[in-house]
């Protein structure tokens, strides 16, 4: 699958390590930062992953703080995206049957290594089951062509 990642300042430790899973595990994965020793603002780098995946150069993203809070508002705020921040595994596989989610956003300070890792998983692995929740999602996107 290809799949576009992004972190800022707090959270570099998982990102790295869940990009080099991914990658081994055949995955194909775009970085857009950032690297230990660099600050960033986590809307720029959540923009720059919700325009990967709403423009269809990823399949999915997958974007990490301190929380996933900042990163998810700022992602929704990309046209296409249905972002889902989460800390457990049945919210990673519900908002993929029913919300279709695009974008997994979690927090380095909210969940331990092990958690991240099934979260990135289950929200990979989990198809949108479509059917009554179908209409709900485009719902959902239509709110985007009401707004100013
Ligand atoms: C950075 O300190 C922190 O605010 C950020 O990683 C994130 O948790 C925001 O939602």
């Amino acid at each position: 699958m290809k799949i576009a990642m992004g972190c800022d300042h707090a959270a570099v430790e998982y990102k790295n390590q869940i990009r080099d899973l991914l990658r081994a595990q055949g995955h194909e994965v775009t970085d857009v930062g950032i690297e230990a020793g660099e600050k960033a603002d986590y809307p720029d780098i959540a923009e720059k992953v919700g325009g990967l995946v709403a423009g269809g150069t990823a399949e999915k993203g997958i974007l990490i703080c301190g929380t996933g809070v900042g990163m998810s508002i700022a992602a929704n705020k990309v046209n296409g995206i249905r972002a889902a921040v989460v800390s457990e595994a049945y919210s990673a596989k519900l908002c993929r049957q029913h919300n279709d989610a695009n974008i997994l956003c979690f927090g380095q300070r909210v969940v331990g290594i092990e958690v991240a890792l099934e979260l990135v998983k289950v929200f990979l692995e989990t198809e949108h089951e479509g059917g009554r929740h179908a209409g709900r999602v485009e719902k959902i996107m239509a709110i985007e062509g009401r707004q100013e």
